[in-house]
């Protein structure tokens, strides 16, 4: 993969740049640290608080990309022990020999989630995989476009590159399709906080929530079917 490269953000932890798109997978100001904001905790964490600590978790996440938020929802799992099956769509897998250099395992503090990073990429395609009694992953080569399922997620990570980059992704009718893939009281979670896209999750029928960003970013969007 000539147009991608490993780049280093704020807090240690790895990125890549796309140079075709002009744009990273990350923020700049820390992966890791955005990640575990924007998903894990406004996510994740946030839909188990309001649903009363469930010990089953369904996630659907737009963009599998570099792993890093199914690492961190896999640690999530075992820590909390509770039952998460991950789900997510990517039409452009990443080669093996990008993923073995990503230091994600090192910047989290937990040498031993390498196996699991391994795992989470080596394991196959289009299949439902147990990776450890807490944590099954799905995933599936696809764009979110022509993605069908009659499957329901309680929490929905929407990772696409920014909408400047990839306005197709962010559309109402695609929002719309998000809105529908979610159960009742299920949370949609993202690091953008554009105006369109408040305007329009709310026109599909979402609650819209701005909330603190990340390290660097100001604020973020969630939203969630009520
Ligand atoms: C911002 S990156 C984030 C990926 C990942 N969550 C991570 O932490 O590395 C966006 C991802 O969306 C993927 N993508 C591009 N077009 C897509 C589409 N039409 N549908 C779903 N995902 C897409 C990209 O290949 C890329 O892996």
């Amino acid at each position: 993969m000539e147009n991608i490269k490993i780049i280093t953000t704020e807090d240690g932890s790895h990125s890549l740049y796309h140079e075709g798109l002009k744009e990273t997978y990350h923020s700049f100001h820390g992966a890791l640290q955005e990640s575990v904001h924007v998903f894990i905790e406004k996510g994740l964490r946030f839909w188990r608080t309001k649903s009363g600590l469930p010990k089953q978790v369904d996630i659907f996440e737009v963009g599998f990309g570099t792993g890093l938020n199914a690492l961190l929802t896999a640690q999530f799992a075992i820590d909390n022990e509770v039952k998460i099956n991950f789900t997510t769509i990517e039409p452009y897998p990443l080669d093996m020999e990008i993923i073995d250099q990503l230091n994600y395992a090192t910047s989290i503090g937990q040498d031993n989630l390498k196996t699991v990073f391994k795992e989470l990429h080596s394991c196959k395609w289009e299949e439902n995989i147990e990776i450890s009694p807490y944590f099954s992953i799905h995933k599936i080569k696809s764009k979110l476009e022509d993605f069908q399922t009659d499957q329901r997620f309680d929490v929905l990570f929407f990772d696409a590159f920014a909408p400047s980059k990839q306005a197709e992704l962010w559309t109402a009718d695609l929002l719309q399709k998000c809105f529908s893939l979610l159960r009742e009281g299920g949370v949609f979670t993202t690091y953008s906080a554009k105006g369109q896209l408040k305007r329009d999750l709310k026109s599909v029928g979402f609650e819209v929530e701005t909330l603190p960003g990340p390290p660097g970013k100001k604020e973020m969007v969630r939203g969630i079917v009520n």
